[in-house]
Parts: C-alpha cells; structure tokens; sequence
C-alpha cells in the first residue's frame, strides 16, 4: 500500500477501506508517513468529507493507537463529558462534583488551554498544592472512594489524534466535520466511560459557527459512540459570547464554587444543571431530565455539591478550605476597567477575541511551553442583552501590576464587544439535544 495512492483516492472523493485507513493512522504514528503526506490527505478530507463507515474506521483506528483505559475497576455508570472548546468554560469544575455528589462517578481525563480557550487543568492547577498527576490506582480509588477525579490526559491517549490534531492546526484542517468527530470520539472511547455526553458548541468563539453545522457534528459524534455501544447524547449550546463572567485559571474556579454555593451567573448555572441532567439520567441515577434537575438544586442547597468539591481539592493535594474561602486562591494586583466607548445594547460579545485578551496578559499560552499567570484574567460586567452607555465599565481585566500587555488586552475587549441600537432577541443557551432518537429542540 502507498500512501500517494490513498492521498489520490480520497482526492478523487472516492471511499477508503478500513485497512487503507488503519494504513495511515500506523504511519502518522510510526513516523512512517512524512507529514507532508498527512497533510495532504487532511485535506483531501476536508474537501471531500468521509462516508459514516470511514468516520467510524479512522475513530476505531486512533482510539486504539495507544492506551484504552479500563475503568471496570470503578463501580457505576461512569459518564464523560466534554466540550468542543470555549471561552470561560469551566463546567467540568461544577459538573464533576455536582453529579458525583447525586451518585454518578466522574472519572475524567482533561487537556491543557492553548490559544484562546481554556483548560481544566490548568484551571485546577490555580489551586495551590493541586496534583492533577496521579498514578492510575489511586485515580481509581479516589472515584470509589469519593466519586470524582479529575486528572491530566496520560501521554498515550489517542497519540494518533494527538499528532493529527498538531499537523491539521497548521494547515487550515481544523474545520472538518469527520476530522473533528473522530478526533473528539477516539480520546473519548480510549478514556473508557461508559457514557458520553457532548457539549458541541456554536457560535462566534466556537469552530462550528452555525447550529445547523454543530448539530451536523453531533450526529456524527453521537452515531459513532452508539456504533461503539457508548451511549451518547449531545448538547448543542451557545458560544456567542464566553460563558459566565469570569475568565482566568483562579478567577473561574472561583466562579465554579459561586455555581456550588448556590450563585454565580445565570447562563452558566443553567447550562451546568441542564448538562448535569443528561449526566445523572445517562448513569442512571434519575429517570427523567426533571428529577435529575431536583436532584441536582438540591445537592447545591445542602451543600453536598461543594463538599464534594473540598474532598476533591484534599485527596488531589490543595487545601479544602479555598472550596469555602475563594480568596485563599491567587489573586491579581490590579482591576483595571475597560470603559464602553458608546451607547447601546449589548449583541454579542466575540469569544475568541476575549479568550485572547485574557491570553495576552498572561492566562494562556500562545505556544504550548509558555506558563500561565492563574490569577489573571477578565471579568465581564456587561454581557448580551445588557445596555450600557459611553464610560460605563464593559469588563474589569485581573492583570499584573505595570503589565504594558493591558492597555491592548482593554483595546482587544472593546473592540470585542458587539452594540447594537435595540435589544437583541433572546438566545437559547442550548439550542438542541442530540441523542440515537434525533434531535430534540
Ligand atoms: N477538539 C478536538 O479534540 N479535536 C478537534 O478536532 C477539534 C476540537
């Protein structure tokens, strides 16, 4: 088999067979296929997608290039979740112990930020003392000990994805639908839940920018994990604007303990009770979306959500008592306001642009060797559907003392903030759900 042959194939838009597509991903990950090829053939695949039984064959293929986690050891339904990437995303932070705290085990590997978007760990990280490195038996016996763990992605999870994802970020191969659905399903199936649930989000700081395409993706994801006998079911939600109000490693746990305590912004109360449903019905600790949700404010009025939180932070090595006392976590020297330079109602707020913003003054990393600053960040005071008039306060940047970086970081805010004359109409946070039975508005 030669790998011009199957660049030629695909280039023509014709199908690839499981062993010609099993040919590719062995040599992605032996080195064998120069990259040059493999970017070829991405984007062959970009042009001229795949058929259902190719995505399928490519995500079976990288799932099992590297390690394929057993989680029988951990008792329960283990349900997943993961998202599609956003801005001031810090559900996993309020799901993983909310649902753990209802009876669903949450044993759950996440990545790093790079870019614009954020990453679980490293927003756990902000904890001082945290350890998000554990060895496998004690990842374990923290789930069934107090139902939840959230540690780092081991090095041989999916390395296939891994290389492809580096390759297809520097040739404009991103924005594929059968790329990204396996991409997303191969670390899924190798990390061994039981259950998925996707978050799919659309919008300006999201890959997908319109419903009907991230709907399009969620069947493909969610036809893949029933394929593979993971049930699967996915929520197609709203990136119009970063979610909640904080974004930042510390600043956005800070905001994960206000949802515990009970407070903290609408959408992103909603969206996590909305999420956590799915997740209780999916391990079968409610039978319906309604009682998952009484179940889920109820965990959130006794407290027993935010315990699970401090239990987290003991047995992964940070202090329990920031779960009570967010002040204990790194903080900023200086709030800097970023003034409206007109009137008007607020439309949209651009995701990526404030996801870069927060970068630019040390909350992300441009490249992936560079450290993170955990207490800075932004803070938004006006969001969609708030109108604001010439100098109100937009958003309050978290920075460094004398950071030259701020006076851009404010420039970029500004500039990512949409006016228009009347108010907006209301936005759906979730917009379908997409499941085997099809989708539900
Ligand atoms: N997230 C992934 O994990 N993979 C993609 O291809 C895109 C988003």
């Amino acid at each position: 088999m030669r790998m011009v042959d199957i660049i030629r194939k695909k280039r023509a838009g014709e199908e690839m067979t499981a062993e010609e597509i099993r040919f590719v991903i062995e040599g992605v990950v032996s080195g064998a296929i120069p990259d040059y090829q493999t970017a070829a053939w991405a984007m062959a695949v970009c042009f001229n997608g795949m058929t259902d039984s190719e995505t399928a064959d490519l995500t079976l293929a990288m799932a099992h290039s590297g390690d394929v986690v057993d989680l029988s050891a951990i008792r329960g339904v283990k349900v997943d979740k993961h998202s599609t990437g956003g801005v001031g995303d810090k559900t996993t932070l309020i799901l993983a112990p909310m649902v753990a705290a209802c009876g669903v085990p949450v044993a759950k590997m996440s990545g790093r930020g790079l870019g614009h978007t954020g990453g679980t760990i490293d927003k756990l990280e902000s904890i001082p003392g945290f350890r998000t490195e554990l060895a496998r038996e004690e990842f374990f016996s923290q789930v069934n000990e107090i139902g939840a763990s959230v540690i780092g992605q081991s090095g041989n999870i999916a390395p296939a994805d891994k290389k492809l994802y580096a390759l297809r970020d520097v040739t404009g191969t991103v924005e594929s639908i059968p790329l990204i659905a396996s991409s997303v399903m191969s670390k899924k199936i190798a990390a061994g839940a039981d259950a998925i649930l996707l978050d799919v989000k659309f919008g300006s700081g999201a890959f997908m920018k319109t419903a009907e395409d991230a709907i399009i993706l969620a069947k493909a994801m969610v036809a893949i994990g029933t394929e593979v006998g993971r049930t699967t079911v996915a929520a197609i939600t709203d990136m119009d604007q970063p979610l909640g109000r904080l974004i930042g490693n510390a600043l956005e746990v800070r905001e994960a303990i206000e949802i515990l305590r009970g407070e903290g912004p609408a959408d992103l109360r909603e969206l996590c009770l909305k999420l956590g449903s799915h997740m209780l019905v999916l391990g079968g600790r409610a039978a319906n979306e309604e009682e998952a949700r009484g179940k889920l404010e109820a965990a959130i009025a006794s407290g027993a959500a935010l315990d699970k939180l401090a239990q987290m932070i003991a047995s992964q090595g940070g202090d329990p008592a920031i779960a009570r006392q967010p002040e204990l976590l790194p903080q900023a020297d200086e709030r800097i306001p970023v003034l409206s330079a007109s009137d008007g109602f607020v439309h949209g707020i651009d995701a990526e642009e404030i996801g870069l913003a927060a970068m630019r003054i040390g909350a992300g990393r441009a490249a992936k060797e560079d450290r993170i600053d955990y207490a800075v960040g932004v803070e938004l005071v006006a969001k969609r559907g708030d109108r604001v008039r010439k100098g109100d306060t937009l958003a309050i940047l978290h920075a460094r003392r004398d950071d030259e970086a701020a006076r851009s970081s404010a420039e970029q805010i500004v500039a990512a903030y949409e006016l228009g004359g009347e108010a907006p109409a209301a936005n759906p946070l979730i917009y379908a759900i997409v499941s085997k039975e099809g989708v539900q508005s």
